[in-house]
């Protein structure tokens, strides 16, 4: 990403915030993972959003207004030991020159410079309750320039949510953005297409794991979004099973859902198919229902309807199925208002996707429904899980688990799918992976 398109965040944040205002907001932690082992470093979303920085122990604060520039950084000085050991680091000069901080300082003088800062400024944007640490200092900090009321200084009178700000910003994705976005779901559908090729009976769940991970690292790309889940079988009916640890079987279907992160910017995609490479009979009509499922959704998809929209025309389609194929019985309708598809449909339809694979936005307001608009990216994924032991349904359906998942673009027109590329027809499928 380049850095124009950080500063032009920063110039809207700080519109956004107004003079007399402040925002301040801290890198994330490194964690650790046993003694002086760390886990790979993630950047706190938010703070990557406005700095492209991708340090731990910094903290950037926003100052519409301030004389000496606006956007201050601090961070770590440039240690000449830790470069040997740990490699680059910014320091105080490579934030103004590399970053595009109008000032830096040592993280090591927060304490004594920060509350200078906050001095006669009337808000504080900042994540509110996001990190005990921070919300501890920033009342020390208010408090150290109450006592000082008599030299003349005012403390800020109101602490504000910077999310509520920003979280309106991210749900909006730039061209930028949009590029990134696009590469994590092509390297994200290469590895489901690599995966679906490879995958034979008696393979286990982490050989077709090992494949999707190929794809990702090989195209230079390290960081999973999320957990990559690749279910087997009934253990598809375990919405967030990520043990990947079982055989599969001829006869059983495999889901999969994993996507990779591209400059912090995530893919989500789901695609179950046959281990054996061919759909039986009951596994097709399941199948072939979350699909019409998906259609409809999607054709529900663009600017000026409610997000909820997508959602109720998955609930039909598949509600009408189940009843169809004998799984529900009674009145269509009756079945929808008394939510008898949440048995095998119990989650909703997608969610925000961009630096978060569940992003953030509202997806309410006012508790009405988001109108949907051009530049939201969304997931559609409607599914059916069908416990092993429903002892309610025929036999046939037991043990099944399917969701078809893909990230959409909500265009001027109606919608823009990023995950296309890896097939979800029952003919595609079976072609691709009989070698077709
Ligand atoms: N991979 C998480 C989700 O689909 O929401
Ligand atoms: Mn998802
Ligand atoms: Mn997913």
């Amino acid at each position: 990403m380049k850095q124009a398109e950080f500063k032009k965040r920063r110039a809207l944040l700080m519109k956004r915030i107004g003079k007399g205002n402040i925002a301040i907001i801290a890198s994330a932690a490194q964690q650790t993972r046993n003694r002086d082992v760390h886990y790979p470093y993630r950047q706190d979303s938010d703070f990557y959003y406005l700095t492209g920085f991708n340090e731990a122990e910094s903290l950037a604060a926003f100052i519409p207004g301030r004389e000496q520039g606006e956007y201050v950084l601090f961070c770590r000085e440039f240690d000449e030991k830790k470069a040997l050991w740990e490699g680059a680091h910014a320091g105080l000069e490579g934030a103004t020159l590399h970053y595009e901080a109008d000032d830096s300082f040592p993280i090591d003088d927060l304490d004594d410079i920060l509350p200078g800062m906050l001095e006669n400024k009337g808000k504080v944007f900042y994540p509110m309750g996001k990190d005990s640490e921070l919300d501890h200092k920033l009342l020390d900090w208010i408090n150290h320039i109450r006592k000082q009321s008599r030299s003349g200084v005012t403390a800020p009178g109101e602490l504000v949510s910077l999310e509520h700000v920003l979280h309106e910003m991210r749900l909006f994705k730039s061209p930028e953005e949009l590029k990134l976005m696009r590469r994590a779901a092509e390297v994200s559908a290469r590895a489901h297409v690599r995966a679906m090729q490879a995958c034979r009976p008696g393979m286990y769940e982490y050989e077709v794991e090992a494949e999707l991970i190929h794809e990702f690292i090989r195209d230079g790309l390290r960081a999973v979004a999320y957990p990559s889940i690749v279910a087997g079988g009934k253990n598809a009916c375990v919405l967030h099973y990520i043990e990947n640890k079982d055989k599969l079987h001829k006869d059983d279907l495999l889901l999969i859902d994993a996507g990779v992160e591209c400059d912090h910017y995530a893919a989500d995609i789901t695609r179950t198919f046959p281990v054996s490479g061919k759909f039986s009979e009951p596994q097709k009509l399941l199948y072939q229902l979350v699909l019409d499922a998906q259609a409809a959704a999607l054709e529900q998809i663009q600017p000026g309807i409610t997000w909820n929209k997508a959602h109720e025309a998955s609930v039909d389609v598949l509600t009408k199925g189940l009843v169809e194929l004998g799984l529900l019985k009674g009145r269509v309708k009756k079945l929808i208002k008394d939510e008898k598809y949440k048995q095998f449909y119990m989650h909703r339809i997608g969610h925000w996707l961009g630096m978060d694979v569940h992003d953030v936005g509202d997806y309410k307001i006012k508790d009405e429904w988001r109108i949907l608009e051009p530049g939201m990216v969304l997931t559609v994924e409607p599914g059916l899980y069908v416990p092993a032991d429903c002892e309610k349904v025929d036999k046939q359906w037991r043990g099944i688990g399917i969701r078809i998942e893909d990230d959409v673009l909500v265009t001027k027109n109606g919608y823009e799918i990023l995950t296309h590329a890896v097939p979800k027809s029952i003919a595609d499928i079976e072609a691709l992976m009989q070698g077709g």
